[in-house]
């Protein structure tokens, strides 16, 4: 095998570097990974910006990235069962090389069938959208609101919750032209909040009681319009913040509905809230994706030598889905 591969560098200057880096070699619970493609994430771009030392950065530099999709290429010690060559899928720093190691936990196989470029796009959203689902105690036959549902990871909660039984699924954009998106992608009812009243809309939606779970994506003045409109005794979980991290929140409708708040950030750090998720992940969802009841939006592909169209489209806030580089 060769010693070095091609990887894409943080902390040199304000865009991704294409460099030759060493092969990194499996320690102890880990696995080696043969990258055929990654995906890209919106966490990308401003850690490229902390690292730039051109522009007050700390200018330590490391591989970008997180998601990948490839096969095993050699086991650590106590890795677990995987086997050179098992097709693998993931979400782990440094995955936007040719090969990666990642803690042999946090792998996931990838379903027969399921090509790299299509793979890759995946984990994040599962192990996010699966989690939060996981935390609100979701379960079949209940109801679920997704707001910013047209953001990558949102797209696969609104899968996740139709392949696991939700009774009904309500979804938000911001624009009309992403409604056939949604209805696509099993919404039963979508919400275009630049031109409808959210906590209303999502009323009607759900016979006057609510959504059981609420999976936010936006926050803001969204997330505080979403507590009306849970259901009594309902879950809202904050997973993003694209309208911004604050909101004022009218704490008469968090009591009088009896409900619970959460927040989620699915770390590497706390494998004993991950891992589980995995596991629960591995039983219910992989096999609704191998029958092809859930599949990302791919928005675009691009060989990594081309890896600057990528920040470029990434940056432009102009992608709907996740904008995967090969790495063939
Ligand atoms: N908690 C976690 O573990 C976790 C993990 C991954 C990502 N995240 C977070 O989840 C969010 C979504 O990530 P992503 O990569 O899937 O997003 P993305 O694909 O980049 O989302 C793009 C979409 O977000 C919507 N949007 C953008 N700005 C908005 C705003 N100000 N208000 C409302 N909607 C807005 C737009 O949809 P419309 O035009 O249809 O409105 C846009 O098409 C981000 O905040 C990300 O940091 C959290």
């Amino acid at each position: 095998m060769a010693e070095t591969m091609r990887a894409l560098v943080a902390g040199r200057g304000p865009e991704w570097v294409l460099a030759e880096q060493p092969i990194p070699e499996p320690g102890a619970g880990q696995v080696l990974i043969r990258n055929l493609a990654s995906a890209t994430n919106n966490a990308d771009l401003p850690m490229l910006a902390e690292a730039d030392p051109t522009n007050g950065g700390h200018g330590r530099e490391f591989v970008a990235g997180f998601e990948y999709a490839g096969e095993i290429a050699a086991v650590g010690q106590d890795s677990g069962d995987w086997r050179v060559g098992d097709p693998v899928m993931g979400t782990f720093p440094s995955a936007f090389a040719e090969y990666l190691v990642a803690d042999h936990r946090f792998v996931l196989p990838r379903p027969e069938g399921l090509e790299p470029e299509i793979a890759c796009a995946l984990p994040t959203a599962l192990l996010t959208e699966f989690g939060a689902l996981t935390v609100a105690g979701f379960e079949s036959g209940q109801s679920v609101l997704v707001t910013g549902a047209t953001t990558g990871i949102g797209m696969i909660g609104v899968q996740i919750a139709k392949a696991l039984g939700a009774s009904r699924i309500v979804a938000t954009t911001r624009t009309s032209v992403k409604r056939d998106l949604l209805d696509g992608l099993g919404a039963d009812t979508v919400i275009v909040t630049g031109e409808q009243d959210l906590t209303e809309a999502a009323l009607a939606a759900t016979d006057g009681k609510g959504a059981d779970v609420v999976l936010d994506h936006v926050a803001g003045e969204t997330f505080a319009q979403c507590l009306p409109a849970t259901a009594e005794d309902g879950h809202a979980v904050n997973i993003g913040r694209l309208a911004g991290p604050a909101a004022t929140i009218d704490l008469d409708a968090l009591s009088y509905r009896h409900l619970t708040v959460h927040g989620v950030s699915f770390g590497f750090s706390r494998g004993w809230e991950t891992v589980p998720i995995l596991e629960g992940l591995h039983a219910d969802v992989l096999p609704t994706i191998a029958r092809g009841e859930i599949r990302p939006v791919i928005d675009s592909t691009v060989a990594v030598s081309e890896f600057q169209q990528a920040a470029d489209r990434l940056r432009s806030g102009d992608a709907v889905g996740k904008i995967v580089l090969t790495f063939g």
